[in-house]
């Protein structure tokens, strides 16, 4: 081969080399041109989907402002009125948002509260105005010295049963000074009280230091008990043990009656809801409970209170005293009674 041929033919693999690598430099401009266009697009995209979060928010607060707005005739116990028919409400409430991180904020205000939710200010009750509750709810809450979580408290707790459409009244119970806590009295209390008041539904046994994180936590009963506060932060989100029955629980009316309610023996701290949920064993009734992710509460911090050591004994001989001790032979007095705003305050003695 000469020294041309040689040439020519370098300069043809050259050409073969090179003429297939430019096309692909081409290819792979083009490519990226197009890529650019696809990331502009899905910044653009995300930056609209923000704002279609956002207007669906302003859309829901606006809903929900109306609606809070027009429940002017709420007072149940003021109003004699029949209440005008009304469709029943849906069975999923459309104002529910979901997770909220619960406010525990130390300066809320009771007055500013007030002003929030002045459509539920006849002792704490409230009835959606544009549609009929499914249920009727009674929030039984057992007190004592806890103002600072009280306010939280009922500020979480309205506008959380207010998305849920629930006809509901809160009641706060508590005990004189001198006598030693009892969160079964209390309860036992809150329960024949709120039933000589209306056919509720549905009584919710609630602790003050618990507030619901998730609003498709509905606060309804079941054909069975129903443990509500399954996931509570204290507890890492998991159930303590798999037989607690603490914290927030469910019952109907015949469902508490059927198992004589709460025993009144339990003074102090710990073992009443552990009583009463063999209360419902015994009776041959299962507890019910919804999915973690859905049933989580945040535990207010306070200090523990000192631990009833008389419980164990007491939990042993429970169901030997199951017919008596309980409802059926609680004897109280009311010492105080104060309807407040936005919620019912009992205070008893015996
Ligand atoms: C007590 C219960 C309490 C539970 C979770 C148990 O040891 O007996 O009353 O609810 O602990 O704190
Ligand atoms: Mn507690």
């Amino acid at each position: 081969m000469n020294q041309r041929q040689e040439t020519s033919l370098t300069v043809t693999r050259k050409a073969i080399f090179w003429k297939p690598c430019r096309r692909m430099t081409a290819m792979l401009w083009s490519l990226l041109f197009v890529i650019q266009f696809f990331i502009i697009g899905i910044f653009i995209y995300q930056g609209s989907f923000k704002n279609y979060v956002y207007v669906q928010l302003s859309k829901y607060q606006k809903v929900n402002e109306e609606h809070f707005d027009s429940t002017l005739e709420n007072c149940l116990i003021r109003d004699t009125s029949e209440p005008a028919p009304k469709p029943k409400c849906p069975v999923i409430s459309p104002y529910l948002i979901g997770y909220r991180k619960p406010v525990m904020d130390d300066e809320i205000h009771l007055v500013e509260t007030l002003q929030k939710y002045r459509y539920a200010q006849c002792g704490g009750q409230f009835r959606p105005s544009n549609c009929e509750a499914r249920q009727k709810a009674a929030l039984l809450v057992p007190f004592r010295d806890r103002q600072e979580h009280l306010k939280i408290f009922i500020n979480h707790m309205h506008p959380f049963l207010m998305r849920q459409q629930l006809e509901y009244k809160i009641y706060i119970i508590d005990l004189d000074k001198e006598i030693r806590f009892n969160r079964g009295v209390l309860l036992n209390v809150g329960f024949l009280e709120a039933s000589k008041e209306a056919d509720f539904d549905c009584y919710f046994l609630h602790d003050v230091d618990l507030l619901p994180e998730h609003d498709h936590n509905l606060y309804r009963c079941s054909e069975l008990p129903r443990h509500m506060s399954v996931a509570v932060d204290k507890f890492n989100y998991r159930l303590p043990y798999l037989t607690n029955f603490g914290g927030v629980s469910a019952m109907t009316k015949d469902q508490i009656l059927f198992v004589n309610g709460f025993s009144n023996k339990f003074s102090g701290w710990g073992g009443e809801d552990d009583d009463l949920y063999n209360r419902l064993i015994f009776h041959n009734m299962t507890v019910l409970r919804s999915m973690p992710d859905v049933s989580r509460y945040i535990m207010l911090k306070h200090d523990q209170s000192p631990p009833n050591a008389e419980r164990f004994k007491l939990l042993r001989t429970g169901m030997e005293r199951v017919m008596q001790d309980g409802i059926k032979n609680l004897k109280y007095k009311i010492s105080n009674r104060t309807d407040y705003l936005l919620f019912t305050y009992i205070n008893i003695s015996f």
